[in-house]
């Protein structure tokens, strides 16, 4: 199949030069057993890849099960990968089938690897390495013939720098790294997403598009788009759901936008193609300054808001500060949360994004701070 017919096949929009290594890449390791790790930011369609790569597979008509690594507690991720023996811990009634178990034949879609917890990526190690795997509870190894595809929107080396993944693993999952760059960096593909979303968006909900003026196509062009495809896919969906038949302009674009033109500049990076890895990272390196800053500004505007509006009645609750004025470093934290489930509408995967933690960290911290 041309790249053209591929595309269209598994709906991968793009035609800049990054896009076109990418799908070429994709269509070398999708007919071998290789593992393949997919990088990028959230929201630059790793998942969408990792579909492709499956079902342009010759393991398309068995199960492409995707996980989570980054929802499930620790406690149980052994389980759910691996299974478990009836007994085998309190809550364990039945014998279980695991995620590796069921993709035999297929392919698991190791979604967020760099969640995983330590003890547990030996365990996938070595199914890597032998296809073996034992149920938890079990002494007998079982084996299976699952491709991995695994995904992740952390900086790998970082976090074997950092002790929290290993490197044995790390090399064996990055023999093929498939690297999606934001979608700032490939701004020219924009125009063809948006023509495609508000396709399917009209058709979908039978809504009358009134097209775009020069300005507004212009500033859907310059915008940074830091929740990249995803976001633009939503605030395409927004924009005709609620100007509904009208002319779009650029004011009206404006009032979609997360963040104003003025904080896009800093993350206007130059634009670089997904030529080598170390690119790649540093640009993810940028990308967590970048997120950093943004924290200590949102932490200078609570702080800010705390000194200047001590009566304010919406800062006084439980454990509020030490008497000083001053919020600790606990109280901080619980209002991100909670400002953030908040503003996401109690949606906690949306949430972990926007702080970017994990979701398991994003329920542990719910709980130790009575949020629910
Ligand atoms: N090249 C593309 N062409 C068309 N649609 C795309 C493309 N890339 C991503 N999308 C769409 O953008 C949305 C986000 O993509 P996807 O879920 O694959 O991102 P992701 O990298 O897995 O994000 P996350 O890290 O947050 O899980 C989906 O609706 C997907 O269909
Ligand atoms: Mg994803």
């Amino acid at each position: 199949m041309n790249r053209e017919g591929f595309q269209q096949t598994y709906g991968i929009i793009g035609k800049s030069p990054e896009m076109q290594e990418i799908v070429d890449v994709v269509q070398q390791v999708a007919p071998t057993d290789i593992t393949v790790l997919i990088s990028g930011e959230s929201g630059t369609g790793k998942e969408i890849i990792a579909k492709a790569i499956h079902g342009a597979s010759k393991r398309s008509q068995h199960a492409l099960v995707p996980v989570n690594c980054g929802a499930i507690p620790e406690g149980l991720i052994e389980s759910e990968l691996f299974g478990h023996e009836k007994g085998a811990f309190t809550s364990a009634a039945d014998m279980r089938r695991g995620y590796f178990e069921i993709a035999d034949g297929g392919t698991i879609f190791l979604d967020e690897i760099g969640e995983m917890p330590l003890s547990t990526q030996v365990k996938l190690l070595r199914v890597l390495e032998s296809g073996e795997y034992i149920r938890v509870g079990s002494s007998v190894a079982r084996s299976t013939d699952a491709r991995v595809i695994a995904a992740t929107n952390k900086l790998l080396e970082y976090e074997v720098q950092q002790k929290h993944f290993r490197p044995d693993l790390y090399y064996r999952l990055r023999s093929v790294n498939i690297y999606l760059p934001p979608l700032r960096n490939r701004k020219e593909d924009i125009p063809s997403l948006v023509e495609r979303f508000v396709k399917e968006i009209s058709e979908k909900n039978k809504i009358q598009f009134g097209g775009f003026t020069d300005n507004a196509t212009e500033l859907l062009m310059s915008y940074s788009w830091p929740g990249n495809i995803r976001e633009l896919r939503n605030t395409v969906e927004s924009m005709l759901v609620l100007e509904s038949g009208k002319r779009i302009d650029g004011y009206d674009v404006r009032k979609y936008l997360r963040e104003q033109p003025s904080v896009l500049t800093e993350r206007n990076l130059p634009v670089v193609s997904n030529k080598t890895v170390e690119q790649a990272e540093r640009e993810l390196i940028y990308r967590a300054l970048v997120d950093l800053k943004s924290n200590i500004i949102e932490m200078k505007e609570l702080l800010t808001g705390q000194l200047s509006g001590a009566n304010d009645s919406q800062i006084n609750h439980t454990q509020p500060h030490k008497g000083n004025g001053i919020l600790t470093m606990d109280e901080m934290e619980r209002r991100m949360i909670s400002g953030s489930l908040d503003r996401n509408k109690g949606n906690r995967r949306l949430a972990a994004k926007e702080l970017n933690i994990s979701e398991r960290t994003l329920y542990r911290k719910i709980k130790d701070f009575g949020l629910q």
